[in-house]
């Protein structure tokens, strides 16, 4: 392997080991695995040929020894609200690139307050998971061919939630994460604009859903982007365990949030006991002009929603890897190329279905 050298933080959890795998599978460079429990982290080191490092990111030595003659570090260790920008922050300082499969605006908000200087010449992607991060990245494609006047984006299904991305889950409220309800239209927020849409039948969603709508940051920096006039963005749930734990949690919100983990979880096992584990992301375009061509939906299926966020992750970090890609710091979506992740996609093991058109 002649690439650089990749450092996995968080290389034994569920997202981790599918980075792991990817790269391996790619050929990007030699690996580094870190986490805090040094028999998980030599286990999961030894399946790809890695070299296992002790490290925790609460730690700034160890996490600086982690990131010492890394060329690219992936962030795979949680919760993202606690990461933030810590370990951005250590790669930059080692002279890496990065990667976090998670972390979101409040992520770069973080790093861009007194940004270190590395940061002109190193590139730092985050919300490289599936949502964000594919949520945010394949619509593009529907745009390619000429601009749009909506865009409807359905993202859910069942899967298992770690006790770690409950937490991710449970913060998912208030500013600077989204806003329940509202859609975007016309270049603004439009604040109670939609409402839930239940027991509907939505194409490539094994049978009829209930679809929250939630206008993300992505999906708001998305419409920015894109120029959309309208855009509806929904997280689709097969039942209404999940939202009960959410509003039941939010409804408490003097208690503790590491208290309502649990509730999350059992609501999650529940959803999955009731059919098994999948998940469909459904991108629906309406052009502005109706006579353009070009495909106007586009159509993923995963059983493991998780194990596909770190599939896009090792897309991140070996486009990292092969260089190129512009210093500074910024969601993955606004760099990857959709077609070439869509193509990868199609291809890995872990997609069951891709319909474009
Ligand atoms: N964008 C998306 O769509 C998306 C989807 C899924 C998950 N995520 C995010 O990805 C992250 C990982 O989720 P997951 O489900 O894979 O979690 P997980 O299975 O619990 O794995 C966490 C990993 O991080 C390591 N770790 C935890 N705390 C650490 C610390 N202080 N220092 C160093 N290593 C630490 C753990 O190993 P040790 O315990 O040995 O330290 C483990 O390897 C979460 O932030 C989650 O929200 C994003």
């Amino acid at each position: 392997m002649t690439g650089p050298l990749v450092g996995v933080l968080g290389g034994s959890g569920t997202v981790g080991r599918v980075v792991l795998d990817r790269l391996a599978g790619y050929g990007t460079g030699p690996l580094r695995v870190g986490g805090r429990d040094p028999g998980r982290t030599r286990a999961a080191a030894e399946r790809v040929g890695g070299e296992p490092v002790a490290v925790d990111l609460a730690d700034p030595a160890s996490l600086a020894r982690f990131c010492a003659g890394c060329g690219v570090v992936v962030n795979a260790a949680g919760p993202s609200y606690r990461v933030l920008d810590t370990v951005a922050r250590a790669a930059v300082a080692a002279g890496a690139d990065y990667v976090d499969a998670a972390g979101d605006a409040a992520a770069l908000a973080a790093l861009g307050r007194g940004a270190p200087a590395g940061l002109a010449e190193r590139s730092a992607l985050f919300s490289a998971g599936l949502m964000p991060g594919l949520s945010g990245l394949l619509p593009r494609l529907l745009a390619e061919p000429g601009p749009l006047r909506r865009l409807d984006v359905y993202v859910g299904g069942a899967t298992a939630i770690g006790p770690l991305s409950a937490v991710d889950a449970l913060l998912t409220r208030g500013p600077g994460f989204g806003t329940a309800l509202a859609a975007w239209r016309d270049g603004r927020v439009a604040e109670n604009a939609l409402a839930p849409l239940r027991s509907v039948a939505l194409p490539g969603f094994r049978h009829p859903v209930h679809a929250w709508p939630f206008l993300s940051a992505e999906a708001a920096a998305l419409a920015a982007d894109l120029g959309v006039d309208e855009l509806r963005n929904y997280t689709v749930y097969v039942s209404e365990n999940i939202p009960e734990a959410l509003a039941t949690a939010w409804a408490a919100d003097d208690r503790p949030l590491e208290e309502h983990v649990p509730a999350v979880v059992a609501a999650a096992d529940a959803d999955v006991a009731l059919d098994g584990p999948w998940y469909t992301l459904l991108f629906h375009a309406r052009p502005r002009d109706p006579a353009r061509g070009g495909p106007t939906r586009l159509v993923v299926r995963t059983p493991d929603s998780y194990a596909l966020s770190g599939v896009v992750a090792a897309l991140a970090a070996h486009r990292l890897a092969e260089g190129g890609v512009p210093p500074g710091a910024r969601p993955a979506a606004e760099v990857l190329d959709p077609r070439a992740v869509l193509d990868a996609l199609a291809a890995d093991p872990l997609v069951d279905g891709v319909e474009l058109g």
